[in-house]
C-alpha cells in the first residue's frame, strides 16, 4: 500500500483544522482537512510507525510500535484503552484533542485496534472533562462505520489516576490504584486479556502516520526526535496554551510560540510535576529534543512547559507541588505514603524559613530512599521534581531563613486544567 501525499507540509499537523472558538470538529470536516480513514494491514501499520519513530506521548516515551507489536502477538487480545485521564494539572493537550478533534485520536484508536487484533476501543476520561465526553460521544454516534465498538468512560479525577495498570483496574471494577506490576496491561489487562492502552495525542499522532507514512512523519523533528509534539506552555508567558511544535525547536522559540515571557524568568519547569526545573539561562541552548533535556536531565514527560517569573517564588511554589503530590499517593506504599510525606514538610518547611539549609542533605537522602520503592512510578517522579527544586532554588533556602521572601504567587496549577481551552497551535 502506499500513502497518501496530501499530508500538511510544516506546521499545523495535530491541530490542523482546529477552529477558534469551541465546537468539536465534525467528522466532515475532519474528513476535509485529513482524508478519509484509511486501510492499512495490520503488520504494515506497525513497521510505518516503528519507522516513524513514534513515541508514547503520556510521560513515558515508550516506542509506541513496540507496544503494539508486544499485543499483536498475543491471542485474545482486549480492548485499545485511550488513556485520557490527563491527570498532570498543567497539561491541556489530551483535553483539547478530545473536546475538539475526537476523530483524530478515535481514527487512531480505531487503526491501533487493527492492528493488534482487538474489536473494541475504551476511550477513558477524568469524570470533570464534561467536554470531551459530549465531543466523543457526538463523535462516536457519527461514525457509524468503525469497524470496532468504542465507549467511552469517565472515573474519578487524581493524580495516579492515569497510571496505566489504574486505568485498567478501575475499567476491571477495582479502584482506581496502581497495582503492583508485572504483570503489566500488554500481558493481562482489561479483563486479563492482553491490552494497549495509549495516550491521545499519540494515537493522533498514528492515526497521520497511517494516512501519511513515516518519510512525511520524518519531515519534521530531528533523526532522534521525528515529528511534531503538542506542548502545553504556561506560567509566566503572555499567551499561555497548547501549541504544536516541531521536535528540534529551541527553547526561547517555545517561549516565543506562548508570546514570550510576561517578565524576566528565573526557571523553567520542564516535564509538568514529574518533571525537572532548571534555571532560565541553561535553558535557552536547550531545544525540544530527548538528547537535549537529557544532558541537563529532564524529559519531556506529558509535553509540559511552565515558566517562573523573577517575582515568584520556585521554593514556595515547588512546596505547594510536592504538597500536591505527596497528597496523591494512592496510599499503598510505605515509602511512597510516609517518604513524600516528609519531604513535602521538609521543602514547606525550608519554603517558610523555619529549616536550615544543612536539612537539605538529609531530604536528599530521603529522596534517593524512596525512589523505585513504590508500585508505580509515582514517587520517583515526585522525587526528580524535589531534586531539581533543591538544585536550583538552593540559594533560596538561606534567603528564607533571613525572612528575604516577598514574591507574589505564581499559582503553579494543583488538580483541574490549568490552560482553559488552550491556544490553537
Ligand atoms: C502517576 C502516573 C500518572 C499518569 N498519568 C497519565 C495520564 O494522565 N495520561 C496518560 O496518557 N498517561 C499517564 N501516565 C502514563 C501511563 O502509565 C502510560 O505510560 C501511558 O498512558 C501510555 O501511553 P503512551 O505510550 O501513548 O504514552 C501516568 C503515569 C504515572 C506513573
Ligand atoms: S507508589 Fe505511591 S502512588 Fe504508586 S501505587 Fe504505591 S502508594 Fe500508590
Amino acid at each position: 500500500m502506499s500513502f497518501s501525499n496530501g499530508g500538511h507540509h510544516g506546521l499545523p499537523r495535530v491541530l490542523a483544522g482546529l477552529e477558534p472558538g469551541g465546537d468539536a470538529v465534525s467528522l466532515a470536516a475532519h474528513t476535509r482537512v485529513h482524508g478519509p480513514l484509511p486501510q492499512v494491514p495490520a503488520h504494515q501499520l506497525i513497521e510505518e510507525v516503528e519507522l516513524s519513530g513514534l513515541r508514547g506521548r503520556g510521560g513515558a516515551d515508550f516506542p509506541t510500535a513496540r507496544k503494539l507489536r508486544a499485543v499483536a502477538g498475543r491471542r485474545r487480545v482486549g480492548p485499545v484503552i485511550v488513556n485520557g485521564s490527563e491527570t498532570e494539572p498543567a497539561s491541556a493537550k489530551d483535553r483539547l484533542l478530545l473536546s475538539r478533534l475526537p476523530h483524530l485520536v478515535l481514527d487512531g484508536a480505531v487503526l491501533a485496534a487493527g492492528a493488534v487484533g482487538s474489536r473494541q476501543v475504551i476511550v477513558k476520561v477524568g469524570e470533570n472533562a464534561v467536554d470531551a465526553v459530549a465531543a466523543l460521544e457526538a463523535a462516536i454516534a457519527a461514525r457509524e462505520r468503525d469497524p470496532v465498538s468504542v465507549e467511552v468512560v469517565a472515573a474519578p479525577e487524581g493524580y495516579v489516576a492515569g497510571e496505566e495498570s489504574a486505568v485498567v483496574h478501575y475499567l476491571n471494577g477495582g479502584a482506581q490504584l496502581p497495582t503492583f506490576i508485572p504483570p503489566r496491561p500488554f500481558e493481562r489487562g482489561y479483563r486479563g486479556r492482553p491490552t494497549l492502552i495509549q495516550n491521545p495525542e499519540t494515537l493522533a499522532q498514528l492515526a497521520l502516520v497511517a494516512r501519511f507514512g513515516s518519510s512525511w512523519y520524518r519531515e519534521l523533528g530531528t533523526v532522534a526526535d521525528p515529528g511534531s509534539a503538542l506542548v502545553t506552555i504556561t506560567g509566566a508567558v503572555r499567551a499561555p496554551g497548547v501549541y504544536e511544535l516541531a521536535f528540534g525547536t529551541a527553547m526561547g522559540d517555545l517561549l516565543a510560540a506562548a508570546g514570550g515571557p510576561s517578565e524576566p524568568l528565573q526557571a523553567l519547569l520542564v516535564g509538568g510535576y514529574f518533571g525537572t526545573w532548571m534555571e532560565a539561562s541553561r535553558a535557552t541552548s536547550l531545544r525540544l529534543a530527548r538528547e537535549d533535556l537529557r544532558s541537563v536531565g529532564c524529559t519531556l514527560g506529558s509535553g509540559v512547559l511552565i515558566a517562573l517569573g523573577e517575582s515568584s517564588c520556585g521554593l514556595h511554589e515547588s512546596a505547594r507541588v510536592i504538597a500536591y503530590l505527596a497528597g496523591q499517593s494512592a496510599g499503598q506504599c510505605g515509602p511512597c505514603v510516609y517518604g513524600l510525606r516528609a519531604i513535602a514538610d521538609a521543602v514547606g518547611a525550608f519554603a517558610d524559613g523555619v529549616a536550615h539549609a544543612s536539612e537539605r542533605d538529609r531530604v536528599l537522602r530521603w529522596t534517593s530512599e524512596v525512589r523505585g520503592r513504590g508500585a508505580c512510578h509515582h514517587p520517583d517522579g515526585a522525587v526528580r521534581f524535589v531534586e531539581s527544586a533543591l538544585a536550583v532554588f538552593d540559594d533560596d533556602i538561606d534567603g528564607h531563613r533571613r525572612g528575604r521572601c516577598n514574591a507574589v504567587p505564581a499559582g503553579l496549577p494543583l488538580g483541574g486544567p490549568a490552560v482553559a481551552g488552550g491556544r490553537l497551535r
